[in-house]
């Protein structure tokens, strides 16, 4: 059989390519907003795939309804106090139940043909690394794993063969575009981003941001974490660390383009002058979908692409001023070992402590940065060289965010 990944030198992974009769299906954090994108194509597509199991936070009535919804064998909730809750929702479904973490890292490692990784945050990286460590085809939506320990995610795939499908839409359609020639024949790679709800607005206007205004994405529909990271650029920060790790390119060769439009979603620049786009309208569905069926293709329910319509497709070079988060992740990927790990901690807690509307909007970057900063002080950036010690870089990390909220909510109010 040709191995199709590494033909196209994309993504590394020997395990075999699912067959084209019903996939079995995992989805971590499947009543998230990629969650509930993966459930509505396996609703439409029953025929396709069958669901092994569903995992999430804490949240029962949700996760209770998907498992019964999919016909899920197991539903998997992390909180071990949710557990009584559970069991009470799906009695009588012949569901099977757990709760804790280990029944997440079971529930990723079951034998599934295809697993979706979206659980929000660092916390997804035990399970997901276990279903890489099984050599599993894991459609990769957390991006975490890839900033907070990308080298060790990364060589872990190699090591058991795991495949890892990039869900994000820009490393998606960078995955697409990179199926038009040789690796050695990429000159650089470009990631879209919107520019986020304040592109347009003056430092003032985004130092006086509230949660709600932040919480309004133009185009895309997304979880707090990721809708607040698209405000302040940090989330196209933590997606050039993850498209370092996963296309295996440096720096120099990842560039960042802000296109209002979300309508190109990345693209490569190969040696020859040509440019190479993957276009669609602005619904996870359709990376989704790309991942679910790969290497194949299934009916999409999104709506269809009218150039006509759009009319206007415009580019502009990301502002650095306005959006320092952008420049701190890329100078953190530079940097290596555990920046990125440090980076992504302060920002879960800046974020976390942005929404309660106990920090002002710019404190988010400046927490970043007094963060990376003390970090680089202590002598913890080593790079993790094992999944207990990006953990524990994490949780360092974490603590030593929050030390330094109360000095850094001043300065940036
Ligand atoms: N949304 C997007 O369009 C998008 C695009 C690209 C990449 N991503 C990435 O995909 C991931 C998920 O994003 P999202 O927007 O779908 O997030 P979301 O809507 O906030 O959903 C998060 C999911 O993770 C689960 N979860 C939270 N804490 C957990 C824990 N301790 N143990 C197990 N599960 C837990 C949640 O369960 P509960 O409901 O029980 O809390 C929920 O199912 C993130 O890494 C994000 O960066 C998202």
């Amino acid at each position: 059989m040709v191995n199709v990944r590494h033909a196209r030198n994309v993504v590394p992974g020997h395990a075999p390519v699912p067959a084209a009769g019903m996939r079995s299906i995992t989805i971590l954090g499947a009543t998230g907003s990629i969650g509930t994108s993966t459930v509505d194509l396996i609703k439409r597509n029953r025929d396709r795939y069958r669901v092994e199991a569903v995992a999430a936070g804490r949240n029962v009535p949700a996760l209770a309804r998907v498992a019964q919804e999919v016909g899920a064998r197991v539903a998997v909730v992390s909180a071990p106090s949710a557990y009584a809750e559970l069991k009470d929702a799906l009695a009588g479904s012949g569901i099977e139940v757990a709760a804790g973490e280990d029944a997440l890292v079971e529930a990723a490692t079951r034998p599934a043909d295809w697993i979706m990784a979206s659980i929000a945050g660092a916390i997804g990286l035990k399970p997901t690394l276990a279903a890489i460590e099984k050599g599993m085809t894991v459609a990769l939506a957390n991006k975490e794993c890839l900033v907070c320990a990308g080298g060790l995610f990364m060589r872990r795939a190699a090591a058991s063969g795991a495949t890892v499908l990039p869900v994000d839409s820009e490393h998606n359609a960078i995955f697409q575009a990179l199926h038009s020639g040789p690796r050695e024949g990429v000159r650089r790679i470009i990631l879209t981003a919107s520019g986020g709800p304040f592109r347009t607005w003056s430092m003032e206007q985004i130092r006086a941001a509230s949660p709600e205004q932040a919480l309004k994405h133009p185009n895309w529909s997304m979880g707090p974490k990721v809708t607040i990271d698209s405000a302040t650029l940090m989330n196209k920060g933590l997606e050039l660390i993850e498209a370092h790790h996963l296309f295996q390119l440096p720096s120099a060769e990842i560039d960042v383009l802000v296109h209002p439009q979300s309508v190109v979603h990345g693209m490569v620049e190969y040696r020859d002058g040509s440019v190479v786009a993957q276009l669609g309208a602005p619904d996870m569905r359709i990376p989704i979908a790309h991942c679910l069926a790969w290497p194949a293709r299934i009916d999409g329910p999104s709506p269809r692409l009218d150039l006509a319509k759009v009319r206007q497709l415009t580019f502009e070079d990301p502002d650095l001023d306005r959006f320092p988060a952008l420049g701190l992740a890329r100078q953190a990927m530079e940097a290596g070992g555990a920046a990125p790990t440090v980076l992504n901690a302060a920002d879960e807690v800046a974020v976390a402590e942005f929404i309660a509307g106990r920090i002002p909007f710019m404190a988010i970057p400046a927490l970043v940065e007094a963060t990376l900063d003390a970090a680089a002080g202590r002598g913890l950036l080593a790079e993790p060289d094992s999944i207990e010690a990006a953990l524990g870089v994490d949780h360092d990390s974490r603590q030593l965010a929050r030390s330094l909220l109360p000095e850094i909510a001043v300065k940036a109010s």
